[in-house]
């Protein structure tokens, strides 16, 4: 079942966890700030890479930490019924107001667990979202992820690589990490893109996307 609304169920709530601690009060804060610096940039900017990958729509496709709006929206402008979830309200209560596209669902939620949401996906979408995962969450999380997909689902994961900031959690996470968590979470690798350049213009940050599909069945 997916939530939609602002108030979580007691049922579907994820345990805090660090992201209460470690990430929440960096995001609620900026929500407005970071809200101009996501949307300026295009999904197709930003996601270049990997466009040639996303399974045809129409498509159900979730957009996990989806932060502002940006992506969860184009994903709907592509023909894709979203399932943006996201764990900060602020974040949410922002991409609500800039994005009110009818297919796009909103729902609190988080990694690992992210127990609102319910498969088969066609499509899953973690944008800049891993970094903030602890070591013991990340193969919980893979296999959460792996669970979602649909036979054949495709899912993407973007890495922001460099020195981590310090004001809130984050890890310089490598792709061979993630693409070794999927194969054991039984998804096979499709494509490692590396990115030398922040499309927000930062030095001294650069990008990797895994993309792993689940297997026909
Ligand atoms: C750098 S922002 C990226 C937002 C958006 N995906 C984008 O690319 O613009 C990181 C996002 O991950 C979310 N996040 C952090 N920890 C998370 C977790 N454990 N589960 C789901 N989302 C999480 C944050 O709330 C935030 O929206």
């Amino acid at each position: 079942m997916v939530m939609s609304g602002e108030s979580p169920d007691q049922d579907t709530a994820d345990r805090p966890g660090e992201l209460t601690a470690g990430v929440q009060p960096y995001y609620a804060h900026h929500a407005g700030s970071l809200a101009e610096r996501y949307e300026s940039v295009s999904f197709e900017a930003v996601h270049g890479d990997v466009l040639d990958l996303l399974p045809p729509p129409p498509a159900r496709a979730a957009d996990i930490g989806a932060g502002t709006g940006r992506d969860a929206a184009a994903l709907a402008r592509r023909g894709y019924d979203v399932l943006a979830v996201e764990p900060v309200p602020e974040l949410r209560q922002v991409a609500q107001r800039l994005h009110p596209i009818p297919s796009v669902s909103w729902t609190e939620g988080s990694l690992p667990e992210l127990r609102s949401l319910s498969g088969p996906l066609d499509l899953i979408l973690l944008s800049a979202v891993w970094m903030h995962l602890a070591p013991a969450d990340r193969s919980p999380a893979m296999g959460r992820l792996a669970g979602l997909l649909a036979p054949s689902g495709i899912l993407v994961i973007s890495l922001r690589r460099g020195e981590p900031p310090t004001d809130r959690v984050m890890y310089d996470v490598p792709a061979e990490e993630v693409v070794s968590l999927g194969e054991t979470a039984g998804l096979h690798i499709v494509r490692v893109a590396e990115n030398d350049t922040d499309s927000l213009g930062r030095d001294a940050i650069w990008w990797q996307s895994v993309v792993l599909r689940r297997e026909a069945q």
